[in-house]
């Protein structure tokens, strides 16, 4: 269900944000409860929220490294305050894991539909290219996307506005008209501020962000991305 918000022009072309959107992060939990059982989500959850605050307090402090390293980082640090022993061969396995993420159910479908109604659609993420290419062809999504921009040509993560004016520059369209699509609450308020139509994509039910900004619509799967641009 999409909410009623009205928009002022329908978008002519899409971003995604990629991990939590394309990509369940999450998906990682399997292989982690199979090495550490009982503790799998625990580590998904962990690891992922340290990451994200790890790239927030690089950008800010102006200390960028690698989105690779600092998702390395939050598994050693996932693991540490799990107090779980984390020989390099598990914390590779893990790695590797990253490259292989599940994608959500429904993105092919989607991504073909807007491939069919001429849409472009492309990715706007933290992660670096080397990344998300590999992550792009597991999922047979590669032929689905373009362009894909990486935060890591500004050397700053989302949601500094270095990285959201990578959209505006690659497609030669104003902000607000691109559809920008993320399922990470912080992401789809940070891009409204920018000047992007916004989706955020509400797959887990959560309140909106408590910031007196609201995106452009809430969905509950990537399908709603298809009411912005009707057959
Ligand atoms: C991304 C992370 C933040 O893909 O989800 O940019």
């Amino acid at each position: 269900m999409v909410s009623p918000l009205a928009i002022q022009r329908p978008p002519r072309a899409v971003l995604f944000d990629a991990y939590g959107t394309l990509f369940d992060v999450h998906s990682v939990g399997t292989p982690a409860e199979q090495l550490f059982p009982g503790q799998g989500a625990a580590l998904s959850q962990i690891w992922r929220d340290k990451q994200i605050e790890y790239t927030r307090l690089c950008s800010m402090s102006q200390r960028w490294r690698p989105f690779r390293e600092l998702t390395q980082a939050g598994l050693t640090q996932a693991a540490l305050r799990l107090r779980i022993r984390l020989p390099d061969a598990a914390r590779d396995a893990l790695l590797q894991e990253y490259l292989q993420l599940a994608p959500f159910p429904e993105n092919r479908d989607v991504l073909q539909a807007l491939q069919q109604r001429g849409v472009r659609a492309g990715i706007l993420s933290n992660g670096d290219t080397d990344m998300l290419r590999p992550s792009l062809r597991h999922a047979g999504f590669h032929t689905l996307i373009d362009p894909l921009l990486s935060a890591e040509s500004v050397r700053r993560f989302k949601t500094d506005n270095a990285v959201y004016d990578l959209g505006p520059q690659a497609l030669g369209l104003a902000a607000g008209d691109i559809l920008f699509v993320s399922s990470n609450g912080w992401d789809a308020i940070g891009a409204t501020w920018y000047g992007y139509t916004t989706l955020w994509v509400n797959r887990a039910g959560a309140p909106l962000e408590s910031l007196d900004t609201e995106p452009s619509r809430i969905g509950t799967s990537l399908r709603d991305v298809l009411s912005f641009f009707p057959t």
